[in-house]
């Protein structure tokens, strides 16, 4: 069943993988090419809760202006976070700096699972992820597309989150002894394109003929789910204070850790756990509402507009380059800029 299974996987892979510029095509990888552990690394960092499409683009402007981890381990933390602005997850970039900085000082990544995870801002799926890509070894890859696959190939009626252990022990029963990369790699992309959240295609899947939700007509009926508590929903402001004199915005960085932690920001309160003031008693002109979502909550955000000519307490005035900003930030300065006299 092993071997049947995995097999239909990798000779469909063999055809089908999608192309992405941190893979190695599985062409390459059976003439000997090995992938470089450095660019497995920030590609499973990167696509954590994002998906490939937003990560592309990051993926190359990083690992241009970083080819590998010693340069990326030189690398200024302001100008990381600038970087990673609007990939969302910001703890992600600060760990991946520390990340750096102690695979430099070690002289490369460690080669296994245990030692992978010792490091900052890895944990069970990316140290697996990366020692099955970057180095075959048969590490049992787990996330939101295998728990599908697997749930669907094995009928598991259990709902998510209890079903976790089970999903992991079938994962583990299918993952196979060779060509762990390019396996795990498939599992992702068939639950990608094929075995997708709703309306699956199973009439083109490789592995159609070893699927039990398929056969008892509940494919897209799994992995079943406890029902999610509803977000809530918080409010805040942010206070966008401009100085006429040199067209420069008043930016604070926010503290490390929290949400939006080591990002360039307009000073703001009132949704983050924070309870401050306006950064300077001024006439402030209420512009709208910056709606977003984070993980937990959704926030509608009131944006309020002034211009100072003094130095206020908190933060300080700089040349602003939106695309160093969060989403959230971009969204409050784009309503902003529609309030502009035209
Ligand atoms: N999602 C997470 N890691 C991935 C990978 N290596 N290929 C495709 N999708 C992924």
């Amino acid at each position: 069943m092993r071997d049947a299974i995995s097999g239909d996987l990798l000779a469909w892979y063999d055809r089908h993988a999608r192309v992405m510029p941190w893979r190695i095509a599985p062409q390459a990888r059976a003439m000997g090419v090995r992938p470089d552990p450095y660019r497995v690394w920030l590609s499973e960092v990167m696509l954590q809760q994002t998906t490939v499409a937003a990560v592309t683009d990051y993926f190359t402007r990083f690992t241009a202006r970083w080819p590998d981890v010693h340069a990326l381990a030189s690398a200024e933390d302001g100008e990381v976070m600038a970087q990673w602005a609007g990939l969302g997850y910001y703890a992600r970039a600060r760990n991946l700096l520390a990340c750096a900085r102690q695979v430099a000082a070690m002289g490369g990544f460690p080669r296994d699972e245990a030692g992978l995870r010792a490091l900052r801002g890895i944990g069970p799926y990316t140290a697996a992820a990366i020692a099955a890509i970057a180095y075959d070894h048969p590490a049992v890859v787990m996330d939101g597309n295998v728990e599908r696959v697997m749930a669907r190939v094995f009928a598991v009626q259990t709902p998510l989150p209890p079903a976790k252990a089970q999903l992991y022990d079938l994962a583990a029963s299918q993952t196979p002894q060779t060509r762990a990369g390019d396996y795990a790699q498939a599992v992702m992309d068939l639950g990608a394109t094929i075995c997708t959240p709703r309306s699956p295609a199973c009439g083109i899947c490789p592995i159609l003929r070893h699927c039990a939700a398929r056969a008892a007509g509940i494919a897209a009926d799994l992995p079943r789910k406890l029902a999610k508590a509803e977000k809530p929903t918080r409010t805040g402001q942010v206070w966008i204070i401009r100085r006429p004199s040199d067209g420069a915005f008043l930016l604070e960085r926010r503290a490390d850790k929290g949400l939006l932690g080591g990002m360039l920001a307009f000073p703001s309160s009132g949704w983050d756990g924070s309870d401050a003031g306006p950064p300077a008693p001024l006439a402030y002109q209420p512009l709208g509402t910056a709606r977003h979502t984070f993980t937990h909550f959704h926030l509608n955000l009131q944006v309020l507009a002034a211009e100072a000519l003094c130095n206020p307490a908190r933060g300080a005035f700089m040349p602003l380059n939106p695309a160093d900003l969060p989403t959230l930030m971009r969204k409050a300065y784009a309503i902003w800029g529609d309030h502009l006299p035209r």
